[in-house]
């Protein structure tokens, strides 16, 4: 086996802070919020801690151990444990790894631009999103520099790349979250949108809640297609998974939540307290985009620039730690499994996805075929809805098969031995028993359940709960 050369993360901490860097991402900071709105506040919150902890870390902890076991990509995993027949949830994952990615460069791309308009000052950006959006010409330089980011940094590895970003990139972005929170609390109205935030209204729970809720989950934790059996590849026998697993779900969770903070108190701020507009008008994708400028505009154009300047760079870093870990993942299988350059193989995977992403760069208002093309019964147009679908099918299927793999293929005896390694007492601990009842019974049986409401939901508007 040709690890040597493959790679690694030189600590404990290295490989904590870039798996929290790929799971806090756009999908904290411009997701979570607007997911929230459109959930109706903390009804979807709720769903979404109960689905991290209960569902999502131990798939977490599960694809980490399979990743370190093998020592290999996401496809080449399951062939490394002899199961050539279970790779094809390796190539689902690679191909959602590579539709994901494909939109999300376009949307990190917004943030780079939004960076430099609220730099200048032109903060009236917001009242023309629509008409931004379709620029081709400005939307896809951006794309391209921030795909340029991301190559750049895979293409010096493991250690030399992806950990050194992360290292700078993840404690800068907390305390730029920080600063932002404290300043949104001093605002008038802020507490009326923390109630609406925190306050549950249970009257509001239904079946696009709870797949709202899981889809955020999944999502935002980076699981389902192999991005973490890929970055556990990289991690030493000697490091304890459970506990690793355990810290980047609270990093993100935590992430996401305090981003909340950040965001709605802004919002109830910029509508006198009114926080119906965000199930409304304003919402969905461009809820950041639309309403935060406008916002940033009320502060003077000194401290607005200065403000929204900073914002959307936070995002932007946030973005850049999710999109290497998303590039990674078919570079990693090009370099093990195809025996290419990871510098060769970054340029050709990097330029594929950028084709891919085609339709969503103009999938907003560009090109009308593209934002109309891919249209859900009663859901939106564009490349949302492309979202939803990575999401929603092939993340839930992926995660939903690697949990049956590891408890009844790979077998669950191998896999609590794997997690025993780097984790004194291990067996017959608490964690150990917790794992095993959520892996081996729990998610498999919840996610599949949930993946029907959430697909009948979704595709043929028929509510279950
Ligand atoms: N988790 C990231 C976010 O919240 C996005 C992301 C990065 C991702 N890698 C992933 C999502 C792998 C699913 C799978 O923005």
């Amino acid at each position: 086996m040709a690890t040597a050369n493959r790679g690694a993360f030189s600590n404990r901490l290295g490989f904590i802070l870039a798996a929290a860097g790929s799971a806090v991402g756009l999908g904290n900071i411009w997701r979570f919020p607007f997911e929230v709105g459109l959930g109706g506040g903390a009804a979807f919150v709720v769903m979404y801690l109960l689905f991290c902890f209960l569902l999502c870390f131990p798939v977490m902890v599960t694809e980490v151990a399979i990743g370190r076991k093998t020592q290999k990509n996401a496809i080449g995993a399951f062939n490394g444990l002899g199961f050539k027949n279970w790779n094809f949830v390796g190539k689902i994952g690679i191909l959602a790894g590579i539709l994901i990615l494909s939109y999300y460069n376009v949307i990190a791309g917004w943030t780079i631009g939004y960076f430099i308009e609220m730099v200048s000052g032109n903060f009236g950006i917001s009242k023309v999103f629509g008409s931004y959006t379709s620029d081709i010409l400005k939307v896809g330089i951006y794309a391209v520099i921030f795909m340029s980011f991301t190559s750049y940094f895979v293409s010096k590895g493991i250690s030399g790349g992806i950990e050194k970003l992360a290292k700078v990139l993840m404690p800068s972005l907390i305390f730029m979250i920080l600063c932002v929170v404290i300043y949104s609390f001093t605002l008038p109205n802020a507490m009326e949108g923390v109630k609406f935030y925190l306050i549950p209204d249970i009257s509001e729970m239904n079946a696009s809640v709870v797949s709202g809720a899981l889809r955020q989950a999944f999502f935002s934790l980076s699981l389902g297609m192999g991005a973490l059996i890929t970055y556990g590849s990289y991690l030493s026998r000697n490091d304890n998974i459970v506990s690793s697993s355990a810290f980047i779900t609270l990093a993100d969770v935590g992430i996401a939540f305090i981003a909340g903070f950040m965001i709605f108190p802004l919002v109830a701020y910029n509508n006198g307290g009114d926080m119906s507009m965000v199930q409304s008008d304003q919402a969905g994708p461009g809820l950041i985009f639309v309403t935060l400028p406008g916002i940033f505009e009320t502060l003077g154009p000194g401290l607005g620039a200065f403000v929204g300047g900073f914002f959307f760079l936070l995002l932007s870093f946030a973005a850049l730690t999710s999109t290497v870990s998303l590039l990674e993942v078919p570079v990693s299988y090009a370099v093990d499994e195809l025996g290419m350059k990871r510098q060769r193989s970054v340029i050709l995977v990097a330029a594929l996805i950028f084709v891919v992403g085609i339709p969503s760069l103009l999938g907003n208002g560009a090109s009308d075929f593209f934002t109309n093309w891919f249209k859900m019964p009663g859901g939106s147009t564009d490349f949302t809805t492309l979202a939803i679908l990575t999401t929603d099918v092939l993340l839930l299927i992926g995660g939903f098969c690697i949990v049956l793999f590891a408890s009844y293929i790979w077998r669950k005896e191998n896999l609590h031995q794997e997690l025993a390694s780097g984790y004194e007492g291990y067996l017959g601990s608490f964690a150990h028993k917790f794992l095993n009842f959520t892996i081996c019974y729990l998610s498999p049986i919840l996610l599949g359940l949930l993946f029907v409401v959430v697909f009948l939901n979704n595709y043929f508007g028929i509510s279950l709960i």
